[in-house]
């Protein structure tokens, strides 16, 4: 199956999962809602967000940003627009497709940020998402990606393989990407730092376009 067609799949998936979204994450949302702030608080210049889903992020931007968000699916995108009111900076939301980014031009992002995109990628197409991220960031510009892993501990790896059939059915989400490694095999982007915010399953990647 090509690309273009999983992500079709993944935008069919949303249609239903955007009209309850927010709903059915609501208890992830009550741990994700204390790290926000300080995922993006730091942020300054020219962003990309990649994947801005409903838009929870939106808020938390500092006032002196300019973001673009991009979102696969236009029913999660119609979600973020109404998020966008809460937001103190700048904000041009885009229905883009992040292995794409047809209308996004090269290297003008100081930032690209996400938060659960590439978790929810099949591994055969991060690749062309990375190469995106790549070319709009400019040199020097930084990522910061928070992701879902698996974990090595036995009593937490029980719980995820229990949620796993439900997040993969309703957010296309996986525990088993390789996000990191794609991302240390590109040739033009840099990991600088790894980290996890609770045990060692929510992994943030974070490094710089050389
Ligand atoms: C699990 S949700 C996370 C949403 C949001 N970032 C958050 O933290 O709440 C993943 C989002 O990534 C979007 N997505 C998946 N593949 C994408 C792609 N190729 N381009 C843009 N967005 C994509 C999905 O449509 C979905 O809205």
């Amino acid at each position: 199956m090509k690309a273009h067609e999983k992500n079709l799949l993944l935008q069919e998936k949303y249609k239903l999962t955007a009209s309850f979204y927010d709903i059915l994450d609501y208890p992830w949302e009550r741990i994700y809602r204390k790290w926000r702030p300080t995922l993006v608080g730091d942020l300054r210049g020219k962003i990309l967000e990649a994947g801005v889903g409903t838009g929870k992020n939106l808020k938390f931007y500092h006032e002196d940003v300019e973001l673009t968000g991009i979102e696969l699916s236009k029913d999660m995108l119609s979600k973020a627009e109404k998020r966008k009111a809460d937001a103190r900076c700048k904000v041009n939301l885009v229905n883009e497709d992040a292995t794409v980014m047809q209308t996004i031009n090269s290297n003008q992002y100081d930032w690209v940020f996400s938060t659960f995109m590439c978790c929810v990628m099949p591994d055969e197409i991060q690749k062309l998402a990375i190469e995106q991220f790549t070319r709009v960031l400019k040199q020097g510009g930084r990522f910061r990606l928070l992701e879902m892993v698996y974990s090595k501990n036995k009593a937490i790896r029980k719980r995820q393989d229990f949620f796993a059939p439900f997040v993969e059915k309703v957010y296309g989400a996986r525990f088993d990407r390789d996000t990191l490694r794609h991302i240390e095999q590109s040739s033009n982007l840099r990991v600088t730092n790894t980290s996890f915010l609770k045990d060692d399953t929510y992994l943030l990647i974070e490094g710089t376009r050389v």
